[in-house]
Protein backbone atom coordinates (compact mmCIF):
# COMPACT_ATOMS: atom_id res chain seq x y z
CA UNK A 1 0.00 0.00 0.00
CA UNK A 2 1.63 3.14 -0.85
CA UNK A 3 -0.71 6.03 0.21
CA UNK A 4 -1.10 6.15 4.17
CA UNK A 5 -4.38 7.77 5.62
CA UNK A 6 -5.97 8.69 8.90
CA UNK A 7 -8.55 6.55 9.74
CA UNK A 8 -10.34 9.18 12.24
CA UNK A 9 -10.38 11.57 8.70
CA UNK A 10 -12.08 8.73 7.07
CA UNK A 11 -14.90 7.85 9.43
CA UNK A 12 -15.48 11.34 9.91
CA UNK A 13 -15.46 11.96 6.00
CA UNK A 14 -18.04 9.00 5.92
CA UNK A 15 -20.02 9.93 8.73
CA UNK A 16 -20.91 14.10 7.09
CA UNK A 17 -21.76 11.78 3.64
CA UNK A 18 -18.22 12.31 1.46
CA UNK A 19 -16.92 9.28 -0.70
CA UNK A 20 -14.13 8.06 -0.32
CA UNK A 21 -11.19 8.14 -3.22
CA UNK A 22 -10.10 4.82 -4.42
CA UNK A 23 -6.57 4.77 -2.48
CA UNK A 24 -8.57 5.69 0.85
CA UNK A 25 -10.81 2.41 0.30
CA UNK A 26 -8.14 0.30 -0.77
CA UNK A 27 -5.71 1.16 2.40
CA UNK A 28 -8.83 1.27 4.75
CA UNK A 29 -10.08 -2.65 3.84
CA UNK A 30 -5.89 -3.75 3.99
CA UNK A 31 -5.20 -1.97 6.89
CA UNK A 32 -8.11 -3.52 8.95
CA UNK A 33 -7.72 -6.92 7.50
CA UNK A 34 -4.17 -6.74 8.87
CA UNK A 35 -4.87 -5.16 12.08
CA UNK A 36 -3.24 -1.43 11.70
CA UNK A 37 -7.10 -0.37 12.16
CA UNK A 38 -8.93 -0.98 15.24
CA UNK A 39 -13.01 -2.98 15.94
CA UNK A 40 -13.78 0.47 17.19
CA UNK A 41 -12.50 2.24 14.34
CA UNK A 42 -13.87 0.15 12.08
CA UNK A 43 -17.30 -0.48 13.73
CA UNK A 44 -17.33 3.22 13.46
CA UNK A 45 -16.78 3.69 9.74
CA UNK A 46 -19.29 0.35 8.90
CA UNK A 47 -22.23 1.92 11.15
CA UNK A 48 -21.19 5.48 8.99
CA UNK A 49 -21.85 3.07 5.91
CA UNK A 50 -24.91 1.91 7.22
CA UNK A 51 -26.70 5.65 7.21
CA UNK A 52 -24.58 7.17 4.37
CA UNK A 53 -24.06 4.07 1.81
CA UNK A 54 -21.79 3.66 -0.55
CA UNK A 55 -21.32 5.11 -4.36
CA UNK A 56 -21.28 2.65 -6.90
CA UNK A 57 -17.74 3.11 -7.98
CA UNK A 58 -16.58 3.18 -3.69
CA UNK A 59 -18.55 0.10 -3.66
CA UNK A 60 -16.58 -1.61 -6.87
CA UNK A 61 -13.27 -0.68 -5.10
CA UNK A 62 -15.06 -1.87 -1.83
CA UNK A 63 -15.43 -5.08 -3.17
CA UNK A 64 -12.50 -5.58 -5.17
CA UNK A 65 -10.60 -4.61 -2.12
CA UNK A 66 -11.95 -7.29 0.04
CA UNK A 67 -11.22 -10.12 -3.10
CA UNK A 68 -7.56 -8.73 -3.05
CA UNK A 69 -6.99 -9.29 0.24
CA UNK A 70 -7.22 -13.31 -0.39
CA UNK A 71 -6.61 -15.49 -3.03
CA UNK A 72 -8.41 -16.11 -6.13
CA UNK A 73 -9.23 -19.91 -6.75
CA UNK A 74 -8.97 -20.92 -10.65
CA UNK A 75 -11.94 -23.64 -11.36
CA UNK A 76 -10.92 -23.70 -15.12
CA UNK A 77 -9.51 -27.57 -14.30
CA UNK A 78 -12.64 -28.65 -13.21
CA UNK A 79 -13.14 -29.37 -17.50
CA UNK A 80 -17.08 -28.34 -17.00
CA UNK A 81 -18.93 -25.70 -16.62
CA UNK A 82 -19.69 -24.28 -12.63
CA UNK A 83 -22.25 -22.26 -11.12
CA UNK A 84 -22.78 -21.37 -7.81
CA UNK A 85 -25.79 -20.44 -5.85
CA UNK A 86 -26.03 -18.33 -2.51
CA UNK A 87 -28.47 -16.98 -0.53
CA UNK A 88 -28.53 -14.18 1.37
CA UNK A 89 -29.89 -15.94 4.44
CA UNK A 90 -33.11 -16.76 5.79
CA UNK A 91 -35.13 -19.81 8.46
CA UNK A 92 -35.20 -23.48 6.94
CA UNK A 93 -33.31 -22.47 4.16
CA UNK A 94 -31.90 -25.73 3.72
CA UNK A 95 -32.55 -24.96 -0.64
CA UNK A 96 -28.60 -25.83 -1.32
CA UNK A 97 -28.42 -29.34 0.79
CA UNK A 98 -31.26 -30.11 -2.38
CA UNK A 99 -29.92 -27.98 -5.03
CA UNK A 100 -26.44 -28.55 -5.51
CA UNK A 101 -26.58 -32.48 -6.02
CA UNK A 102 -29.61 -31.61 -7.92
CA UNK A 103 -27.80 -29.40 -10.47
CA UNK A 104 -24.84 -31.48 -10.58
CA UNK A 105 -27.23 -34.18 -11.37
CA UNK A 106 -28.73 -32.20 -14.57
CA UNK A 107 -24.70 -32.37 -15.74
CA UNK A 108 -23.43 -29.23 -14.10
CA UNK A 109 -20.57 -28.70 -11.51
CA UNK A 110 -21.43 -26.52 -8.31
CA UNK A 111 -18.73 -25.33 -6.48
CA UNK A 112 -20.60 -24.00 -2.88
CA UNK A 113 -18.52 -22.44 -0.91
CA UNK A 114 -20.61 -22.12 2.37
CA UNK A 115 -20.89 -20.31 5.41
CA UNK A 116 -22.24 -20.84 9.00
CA UNK A 117 -25.08 -19.08 10.82
CA UNK A 118 -24.89 -16.11 12.68
CA UNK A 119 -27.90 -14.76 14.22
CA UNK A 120 -31.13 -16.36 13.59
CA UNK A 121 -30.64 -17.32 10.07
CA UNK A 122 -28.74 -21.10 9.82
CA UNK A 123 -25.76 -21.78 7.87
CA UNK A 124 -25.41 -24.83 5.15
CA UNK A 125 -22.19 -25.93 7.12
CA UNK A 126 -23.59 -26.25 10.37
CA UNK A 127 -26.44 -28.42 8.88
CA UNK A 128 -23.84 -30.70 7.06
CA UNK A 129 -21.90 -31.38 10.38
CA UNK A 130 -24.80 -33.09 12.03
CA UNK A 131 -23.96 -36.18 9.23
CA UNK A 132 -21.66 -38.44 11.39
CA UNK A 133 -18.39 -38.06 9.94
CA UNK A 134 -18.67 -35.52 7.23
CA UNK A 135 -15.94 -32.85 6.89
CA UNK A 136 -16.35 -29.36 5.54
CA UNK A 137 -12.80 -28.21 5.48
CA UNK A 138 -11.37 -29.48 2.22
CA UNK A 139 -7.79 -28.37 0.66
CA UNK A 140 -8.57 -26.73 -3.10
CA UNK A 141 -6.98 -29.79 -5.19
CA UNK A 142 -9.57 -32.11 -3.13
CA UNK A 143 -11.78 -29.61 -3.86
CA UNK A 144 -11.64 -29.18 -7.31
CA UNK A 145 -11.06 -33.24 -7.81
CA UNK A 146 -14.31 -33.71 -5.97
CA UNK A 147 -15.98 -31.19 -8.53
CA UNK A 148 -14.58 -33.12 -11.65
CA UNK A 149 -15.63 -36.61 -10.43
CA UNK A 150 -18.64 -35.63 -8.20
CA UNK A 151 -20.02 -32.52 -9.56
CA UNK A 152 -21.05 -31.26 -6.45
CA UNK A 153 -19.16 -29.70 -3.39
CA UNK A 154 -20.42 -28.08 -0.11
CA UNK A 155 -17.51 -27.18 1.90
CA UNK A 156 -15.73 -24.48 3.94
CA UNK A 157 -14.44 -21.27 2.11
CA UNK A 158 -10.40 -21.26 2.90
CA UNK A 159 -8.98 -19.16 5.42
CA UNK A 160 -7.00 -17.50 2.13
CA UNK A 161 -10.46 -16.69 0.29
CA UNK A 162 -11.59 -12.66 1.09
CA UNK A 163 -10.16 -12.81 4.79
CA UNK A 164 -11.31 -9.17 4.93
CA UNK A 165 -15.04 -10.20 4.52
CA UNK A 166 -14.06 -12.95 7.28
CA UNK A 167 -13.21 -10.31 9.76
CA UNK A 168 -15.77 -7.43 8.51
CA UNK A 169 -18.14 -9.97 8.81
CA UNK A 170 -17.52 -11.05 12.24
CA UNK A 171 -17.61 -7.66 13.25
CA UNK A 172 -20.84 -6.38 11.59
CA UNK A 173 -22.51 -8.95 13.56
CA UNK A 174 -22.03 -7.92 16.83
CA UNK A 175 -21.99 -3.90 15.92
CA UNK A 176 -25.86 -3.99 14.20
CA UNK A 177 -24.39 -3.34 11.17
CA UNK A 178 -25.23 -6.20 8.45
CA UNK A 179 -28.60 -4.50 7.72
CA UNK A 180 -27.01 -2.54 4.83
CA UNK A 181 -27.32 -2.98 1.36
CA UNK A 182 -23.60 -2.34 0.16
CA UNK A 183 -21.91 -4.12 2.98
CA UNK A 184 -23.77 -7.57 2.56
CA UNK A 185 -23.34 -6.98 -1.26
CA UNK A 186 -20.25 -6.72 -1.45
CA UNK A 187 -19.66 -9.20 1.24
CA UNK A 188 -21.47 -11.97 -0.53
CA UNK A 189 -19.81 -10.98 -3.74
CA UNK A 190 -16.38 -10.51 -2.83
CA UNK A 191 -16.32 -14.48 -1.53
CA UNK A 192 -18.29 -15.93 -4.78
CA UNK A 193 -15.90 -13.43 -7.58
CA UNK A 194 -13.01 -14.74 -5.63
CA UNK A 195 -14.26 -18.50 -5.13
CA UNK A 196 -13.51 -18.58 -9.72
CA UNK A 197 -17.25 -19.85 -10.50
CA UNK A 198 -18.28 -19.11 -14.10
CA UNK A 199 -21.69 -18.21 -13.27
CA UNK A 200 -24.09 -17.24 -10.08
CA UNK A 201 -27.34 -16.92 -8.76
CA UNK A 202 -27.82 -15.27 -6.08
CA UNK A 203 -31.32 -16.27 -3.58
CA UNK A 204 -32.54 -13.36 -2.39
CA UNK A 205 -34.22 -13.30 0.97
CA UNK A 206 -37.44 -10.77 1.28
CA UNK A 207 -39.57 -11.18 4.21
CA UNK A 208 -39.69 -10.99 8.47
CA UNK A 209 -36.78 -13.74 8.35
CA UNK A 210 -34.10 -12.34 6.08
CA UNK A 211 -32.03 -9.26 6.30
CA UNK A 212 -34.02 -7.72 3.92
CA UNK A 213 -37.91 -6.79 4.86
CA UNK A 214 -39.12 -5.17 2.06
CA UNK A 215 -39.45 -6.10 -1.68
CA UNK A 216 -37.64 -2.47 -2.82
CA UNK A 217 -34.56 -3.37 -0.44
CA UNK A 218 -34.28 -6.91 -1.60
CA UNK A 219 -34.75 -5.50 -5.08
CA UNK A 220 -31.89 -2.70 -5.00
CA UNK A 221 -29.92 -5.32 -3.28
CA UNK A 222 -30.78 -7.87 -5.88
CA UNK A 223 -29.67 -5.23 -8.66
CA UNK A 224 -26.25 -4.53 -6.86
CA UNK A 225 -24.96 -8.07 -6.26
CA UNK A 226 -25.89 -8.28 -10.50
CA UNK A 227 -24.23 -5.49 -11.22
CA UNK A 228 -21.21 -6.73 -8.76
CA UNK A 229 -20.59 -10.17 -10.47
CA UNK A 230 -21.21 -8.92 -14.20
CA UNK A 231 -18.39 -6.25 -13.79
CA UNK A 232 -15.92 -9.06 -12.51
CA UNK A 233 -17.32 -11.54 -15.28
CA UNK A 234 -19.29 -13.80 -13.38
CA UNK A 235 -22.56 -14.52 -15.12
CA UNK A 236 -25.12 -13.07 -12.33
CA UNK A 237 -28.61 -12.97 -11.74
CA UNK A 238 -31.04 -13.24 -9.10
CA UNK A 239 -34.21 -14.50 -7.97
CA UNK A 240 -36.49 -13.46 -5.26
CA UNK A 241 -38.06 -15.11 -2.56
CA UNK A 242 -40.33 -14.67 -0.11
CA UNK A 243 -39.09 -15.58 3.61
CA UNK A 244 -42.01 -13.87 5.81
CA UNK A 245 -42.91 -17.97 6.58
CA UNK A 246 -39.92 -20.16 7.52
CA UNK A 247 -38.96 -22.70 4.03
CA UNK A 248 -40.26 -26.52 4.77
CA UNK A 249 -41.25 -27.74 7.89
CA UNK A 250 -37.84 -27.64 10.17
CA UNK A 251 -35.63 -25.05 11.45
CA UNK A 252 -32.38 -26.73 12.75
CA UNK A 253 -29.51 -28.64 12.02
CA UNK A 254 -29.89 -32.65 11.80
CA UNK A 255 -33.60 -31.79 11.44
CA UNK A 256 -32.92 -29.60 7.93
CA UNK A 257 -30.29 -32.65 6.59
CA UNK A 258 -33.65 -35.35 7.50
CA UNK A 259 -36.48 -32.39 5.32
CA UNK A 260 -33.27 -32.41 2.55
CA UNK A 261 -32.79 -35.92 2.13
CA UNK A 262 -36.63 -36.94 1.69
CA UNK A 263 -36.49 -33.99 -0.49
CA UNK A 264 -33.62 -35.37 -2.56
CA UNK A 265 -35.49 -38.96 -2.70
CA UNK A 266 -38.68 -37.45 -4.40
CA UNK A 267 -40.50 -36.31 -1.33
CA UNK A 268 -40.31 -32.96 1.18
CA UNK A 269 -42.39 -30.27 1.40
CA UNK A 270 -44.05 -28.05 -1.53
CA UNK A 271 -42.15 -24.81 -1.00
CA UNK A 272 -38.80 -25.88 -0.69
CA UNK A 273 -39.76 -28.24 -3.87
CA UNK A 274 -40.84 -24.86 -5.63
CA UNK A 275 -37.97 -22.64 -4.18
CA UNK A 276 -35.03 -25.31 -5.51
CA UNK A 277 -36.58 -26.20 -8.75
CA UNK A 278 -36.88 -22.34 -9.69
CA UNK A 279 -33.38 -21.73 -8.83
CA UNK A 280 -32.27 -24.85 -10.28
CA UNK A 281 -33.90 -23.85 -13.35
CA UNK A 282 -32.42 -20.46 -13.87
CA UNK A 283 -28.65 -21.92 -12.95
CA UNK A 284 -28.68 -24.30 -15.27
CA UNK A 285 -29.68 -21.66 -17.79
CA UNK A 286 -26.81 -19.55 -16.87
CA UNK A 287 -24.46 -22.14 -16.96
CA UNK A 288 -25.74 -23.26 -20.26
CA UNK A 289 -24.54 -20.15 -21.86
CA UNK A 290 -21.44 -21.65 -20.92
CA UNK A 291 -21.73 -24.27 -22.91
CA UNK A 292 -23.63 -27.07 -20.49
CA UNK A 293 -27.03 -28.52 -21.49
CA UNK A 294 -29.22 -30.42 -19.42
CA UNK A 295 -31.24 -33.15 -21.08
CA UNK A 296 -33.94 -33.18 -17.88
CA UNK A 297 -36.03 -30.56 -16.49
CA UNK A 298 -34.63 -30.19 -12.59
CA UNK A 299 -38.47 -31.08 -11.48
CA UNK A 300 -38.28 -34.34 -13.08
CA UNK A 301 -35.16 -35.50 -11.56
CA UNK A 302 -36.14 -34.17 -8.63
CA UNK A 303 -39.03 -35.88 -8.26
CA UNK A 304 -37.34 -39.49 -9.98
CA UNK A 305 -35.37 -39.16 -6.67
CA UNK A 306 -31.91 -38.82 -9.32
CA UNK A 307 -30.66 -36.32 -7.63
CA UNK A 308 -30.11 -38.43 -4.32
CA UNK A 309 -27.65 -40.91 -5.53
CA UNK A 310 -25.27 -37.23 -6.14
CA UNK A 311 -25.72 -36.27 -2.23
CA UNK A 312 -24.56 -39.54 -1.25
CA UNK A 313 -21.52 -39.46 -3.28
CA UNK A 314 -20.96 -35.93 -2.30
CA UNK A 315 -21.34 -36.78 1.64
CA UNK A 316 -19.18 -40.12 1.26
CA UNK A 317 -17.04 -37.92 -0.82
CA UNK A 318 -15.94 -35.64 2.26
CA UNK A 319 -16.30 -38.98 4.78
CA UNK A 320 -19.72 -38.61 6.00
CA UNK A 321 -21.99 -41.90 6.33
CA UNK A 322 -24.48 -41.05 4.30
CA UNK A 323 -26.48 -44.05 5.79
CA UNK A 324 -26.39 -42.80 9.58
CA UNK A 325 -29.13 -42.52 11.49
CA UNK A 326 -29.28 -38.70 12.18
CA UNK A 327 -28.91 -37.15 15.75
CA UNK A 328 -32.12 -36.32 17.42
CA UNK A 329 -32.81 -34.25 20.94
CA UNK A 330 -33.58 -35.71 23.98
CA UNK A 331 -36.06 -33.83 24.32
CA UNK A 332 -39.00 -32.28 22.54
CA UNK A 333 -41.61 -30.05 23.48
CA UNK A 334 -44.69 -29.42 21.72
CA UNK A 335 -47.04 -26.56 21.24
CA UNK A 336 -50.63 -26.93 20.50
CA UNK A 337 -52.62 -25.10 17.99
CA UNK A 338 -54.20 -21.70 19.42
CA UNK A 339 -57.61 -22.30 17.33
CA UNK A 340 -58.92 -24.31 15.00
CA UNK A 341 -58.95 -23.08 10.85
CA UNK A 342 -55.90 -22.89 8.55
CA UNK A 343 -52.51 -22.01 9.43
CA UNK A 344 -52.45 -18.56 7.81
CA UNK A 345 -49.01 -17.65 9.30
CA UNK A 346 -46.28 -18.64 10.89
CA UNK A 347 -43.30 -15.88 11.71
CA UNK A 348 -39.79 -16.85 9.91
CA UNK A 349 -37.95 -14.34 12.48
CA UNK A 350 -39.97 -15.79 15.67
CA UNK A 351 -38.62 -19.54 14.26
CA UNK A 352 -35.66 -18.80 13.55
CA UNK A 353 -35.13 -17.19 16.99
CA UNK A 354 -36.38 -19.96 18.90
CA UNK A 355 -34.30 -22.69 16.89
CA UNK A 356 -31.20 -20.33 18.03
CA UNK A 357 -32.46 -19.90 21.60
CA UNK A 358 -32.74 -24.15 21.47
CA UNK A 359 -28.59 -24.28 20.52
CA UNK A 360 -29.42 -24.40 16.48
CA UNK A 361 -27.23 -21.41 16.19
CA UNK A 362 -24.81 -19.46 17.93
CA UNK A 363 -24.45 -16.13 19.82
CA UNK A 364 -20.27 -15.64 19.07
CA UNK A 365 -18.29 -16.79 16.03
CA UNK A 366 -16.52 -19.02 18.55
CA UNK A 367 -19.74 -20.36 19.97
CA UNK A 368 -20.51 -24.42 18.84
CA UNK A 369 -24.23 -25.33 17.86
CA UNK A 370 -26.41 -27.95 18.67
CA UNK A 371 -26.73 -30.45 15.73
CA UNK A 372 -30.62 -31.54 17.37
CA UNK A 373 -31.79 -28.54 18.34
CA UNK A 374 -34.29 -27.31 16.24
CA UNK A 375 -38.36 -26.41 15.16
CA UNK A 376 -40.63 -28.46 13.90
CA UNK A 377 -44.28 -27.34 12.43
CA UNK A 378 -46.30 -29.85 11.98
CA UNK A 379 -48.67 -27.83 9.09
CA UNK A 380 -47.59 -25.96 6.24
CA UNK A 381 -48.88 -22.67 5.72
CA UNK A 382 -52.61 -22.97 3.89
CA UNK A 383 -53.31 -26.28 6.12
CA UNK A 384 -56.19 -26.91 8.52
CA UNK A 385 -55.27 -27.14 11.88
CA UNK A 386 -57.25 -28.12 15.27
CA UNK A 387 -57.34 -26.01 18.54
CA UNK A 388 -55.34 -28.08 21.12
CA UNK A 389 -53.60 -30.50 18.62
CA UNK A 390 -49.89 -30.13 18.69
CA UNK A 391 -48.40 -27.52 15.65
CA UNK A 392 -44.95 -26.86 16.86
CA UNK A 393 -42.24 -28.95 18.13
CA UNK A 394 -39.39 -27.87 20.03
CA UNK A 395 -36.17 -30.14 19.79
CA UNK A 396 -33.42 -29.59 22.26
CA UNK A 397 -30.39 -31.45 24.45
CA UNK A 398 -31.14 -28.61 27.04
CA UNK A 399 -34.49 -28.39 29.10
CA UNK A 400 -33.18 -24.98 30.25
CA UNK A 401 -33.46 -23.64 26.91
CA UNK A 402 -36.92 -24.03 26.25
CA UNK A 403 -38.62 -21.33 28.43
CA UNK A 404 -36.81 -18.47 26.15
CA UNK A 405 -37.71 -20.26 22.89
CA UNK A 406 -41.41 -20.29 24.01
CA UNK A 407 -41.01 -16.93 24.60
CA UNK A 408 -39.75 -16.47 21.11
CA UNK A 409 -42.49 -18.28 19.73
CA UNK A 410 -45.65 -16.48 21.81
CA UNK A 411 -46.99 -14.71 18.64
CA UNK A 412 -45.52 -16.50 16.35
CA UNK A 413 -48.82 -18.32 14.45
CA UNK A 414 -52.11 -17.04 13.21
CA UNK A 415 -54.89 -19.42 12.94
CA UNK A 416 -58.06 -18.00 10.54
CA UNK A 417 -61.12 -18.92 9.90
CA UNK A 418 -60.34 -19.15 5.76
CA UNK A 419 -57.65 -20.11 4.17
CA UNK A 420 -55.00 -17.41 3.78
CA UNK A 421 -55.22 -16.36 0.22
CA UNK A 422 -51.97 -18.19 -2.15
CA UNK A 423 -49.20 -15.89 -1.69
CA UNK A 424 -46.13 -16.33 -4.83
CA UNK A 425 -43.16 -17.79 -3.32
CA UNK A 426 -40.37 -16.76 -5.92
CA UNK A 427 -41.30 -12.79 -6.10
CA UNK A 428 -38.88 -11.97 -8.96
CA UNK A 429 -35.89 -12.25 -11.12
CA UNK A 430 -33.18 -10.24 -11.84
CA UNK A 431 -30.94 -10.16 -14.73
CA UNK A 432 -27.83 -8.42 -15.82
N1 LIG B 1 -24.34 -13.29 3.99
C1 LIG B 1 -23.06 -12.88 3.83
O1 LIG B 1 -22.18 -13.64 3.43
N2 LIG B 1 -22.77 -11.60 4.14
C2 LIG B 1 -23.70 -10.73 4.58
O2 LIG B 1 -23.37 -9.58 4.81
C3 LIG B 1 -25.04 -11.16 4.74
C4 LIG B 1 -25.34 -12.46 4.43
Amino acid sequence: MSADFDVVDLIRAKRDGRCLPAEAVDWLVDAYTHGRVADEQMSAYLMAVVWRGMSPAELARWTTAMIDSGERLDLAGVGRATVDKHSTGGVGDKVSLVLVPLVAACGVAVPQLSGRGLGHTGGTLDKMESIPGWRADLPVERMCRQLAEVGAVICAAGAGLAPADRRLYALRDVTGTVESIPLIASSIMSKKIAEGTSALVLDVKVGSGAFMTSLDDARELARTMVGLGTAAGVRTEAVLTGMDHPLGRTAGNALEVAEAVDTLRGGGPKDLVEVTVALARVMIELAGTGGARAARDPAEVLAAGDAYPVWRAMVAAQGGDPDAVLPRATHIETVPAPASGYLASLDARAVGVAAWRLGAGRARKEDAVSATAGVRWRAGIGDRVTVGEPLLELHTDDPNTLGRALAALADAVTVTPQPPPPTPLVLDHIRA
